[in-house]
């Protein structure tokens, strides 16, 4: 297979586009999709300051090499979950971003959960409800929270993620399985300031995660490998399966899938009429982030359960 541009040895076939290209080929094109992709939903401007949320995985820090490539003004932002045990995988996502960013001498923000609320994601989990059976809910709603108070403390115009196609068409089939009809009307690659809630973008969302993992590894971006010990079984990653199935039949399915619902929501055809009213947000009581809750947010509530819990923990029984 050769290089559609330059006739020389192809390293990747992409069925889905009916293009190959060589390293130094797939290397620029990369960054030019991306580039694509921020003109074409505004996601933000030279003038900018991004945030990007990095995990020490491929998309992330492929998306933090690409930006600051592309001359955007981008720190990153790594929260250590502690999730560590035997797998060490907190650990060693954050030895990656923290290399990653010195090694090209940008700016890179850590906070750690079990510093700043007593406990990791794993041991939190365990003391609530939101923890039982898996600790991904607790963590969801943790990074949220956090990427959006730094990115709001530090005055950023914009919190950029690395999701990838692959994740975003496993999202769209969930949701399209289930009639979520309110996640539908929200799922997209920006997601509009509101209320103290920062604008949030996905540079990647056309990108296959094959394309990505592609990019990093040519780049010579060291990334962890292993996914999160609690990922698995998770219903997004049959999803992907289920996807990945069907686009080995039908090479561009999953894009099509995607873009055809960013399309006919784009023109207005789906939820016409049917636009669900946001709830009004205030801000919390304790942290003074957006809430829907009458008095504190679902973050301050939940963390605050956890620090009642192990405070009692603690105290010896009666004796
Ligand atoms: P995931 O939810 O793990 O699929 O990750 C989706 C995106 O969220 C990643 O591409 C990152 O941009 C961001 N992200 C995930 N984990 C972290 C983390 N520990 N710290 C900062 N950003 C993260
Ligand atoms: Fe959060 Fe796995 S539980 S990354
Ligand atoms: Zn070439
Ligand atoms: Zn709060």
């Amino acid at each position: 297979m050769k290089c559609r541009k330059c006739g020389e040895k192809a390293v990747i076939n992409m069925r889905q586009h009916k293009l190959a290209l060589c390293g130094d080929h797939f290397l620029e094109w990369i960054p030019q999709q991306t580039q694509r992709s921020i003109e074409k939903y505004r996601m933000f401007g030279p003038q900018d300051r991004i945030l990007v949320a990095v995990s020490g995985g491929k998309d992330s820090l492929a998306l933090w090499d690409v930006l600051q490539r592309l001359g955007y003004q981008a720190d990153g932002l790594y929260i250590g979950l502690g999730i560590d045990g035997g797998s060490r995988y907190s650990a060693e996502s954050q030895r990656l971003s923290e290399k990653f960013a010195q090694e090209r001498g940008l700016k890179l923000i850590v906070v750690d959960v079990a510093q700043s609320e007593g406990a990791g994601i794993p041991q939190g989990a365990a003391l609530t409800r939101r923890g039982q059976g898996k600790p991904c809910s607790l963590c969801g709603l943790t990074k949220r929270h956090i990427m959006n108070r730094v990115a709001r403390q530090g005055g950023y115009d914009v919190l950029a993620t690395g999701h990838n196609l692959d994740d975003e068409a496993a999202v769209l089939f969930g949701n399209t399985l289930n009639w979520a009809v309110g996640y539908l009307a929200r799922q997209g690659p920006v997601l509009e300031e509101r209320h103290g809630l920062a604008r949030k973008v996905k540079p990647f969302h056309r990108l296959y995660e094959r394309e990505t993992a592609a990019y990093a590894l040519l780049r010579g971006i060291e990334y962890i490998y292993d996914e999160c010990p609690f990922a698995e079984g998770a219903t997004s990653i049959t999803y992907k399966d289920y996807l990945n199935q069907m686009e080995a039949q039908r090479p561009g399915l999953k894009l099509s899938f995607y873009l055809s619902f960013l399309r006919a929501k784009e023109e207005g055809l789906l939820f016409a009429g049917s636009q669900q009213p946001q709830p009004s947000l205030h801000a919390c009581e304790s942290c003074c982030q957006p809430t829907s809750a009458p008095d504190r947010c679902a973050y301050c509530r939940t963390w605050g359960q956890i620090r009642e819990r192990m405070a009692t923990s603690a105290v010896p029984p009666a004796e």
